[in-house]
């Protein structure tokens, strides 16, 4: 299994979902490939913000070692799941993917759950550090169903 976390800059919201995902993969003993990227290009190379590495640490999760890359048109081959942060990036997402997007693997992230179906993870990039703890509580949540949906015990 190889999944792909979308956002905007690939500093905030998807490196969260990148860490989270390992960490629960780890935990349940899985070797599925876990990765993120942003559909803009401005922050290439750099680690996730400082306010993402601080939730995560918070939650005994190191996610300092990621660094922000771009979301190409091979991802849509390459991973088996691909999910975008919110409806502004899945429609770049197409606009990246031309030809090469595939309907069936890429989904809003937050459609894996009934009760959050159609919505997106808010950016926190604007706004005060406590938007970052507010994001991580819904990220893990939708990790969480992504790991039951996938996750077969035989
Ligand atoms: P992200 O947040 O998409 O969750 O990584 C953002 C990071 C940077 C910018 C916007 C959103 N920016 O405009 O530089």
């Amino acid at each position: 299994m190889k999944i792909l976390f979308v956002c905007l800059g690939n500093i905030c919201r998807s490196p969260i979902a990148d860490g989270i995902m390992r960490h629960l993969c780890k935990a349940a003993n899985l070797d599925w490939e876990i990765d993120s990227a942003g559909t803009e290009s401005y922050h290439i190379g750099e680690k996730p913000h400082i306010e993402s590495q601080r939730v995560c640490k918070e939650n005994g999760i190191d996610i300092s070692h990621l660094h922000a890359r771009k979301f190409i048109h091979s991802d849509c081959a390459q991973f088996d799941r691909i999910y975008a942060m919110s409806t502004d990036v899945l429609s770049e997402m197409k606009l990246i993917a031309g030809k090469y997007w595939e309907e069936d693997k890429i989904q809003l992230f937050l459609d894996v759950e009934p009760e959050t179906k159609g919505q997106s993870v808010k950016d926190p990039w604007y706004g005060p550090p406590s938007g970052y703890d507010e994001v991580y509580e819904v990220i893990e949540k939708a990790c969480l169903a992504i790991l039951k949906k996938y996750h077969t015990n035989d």
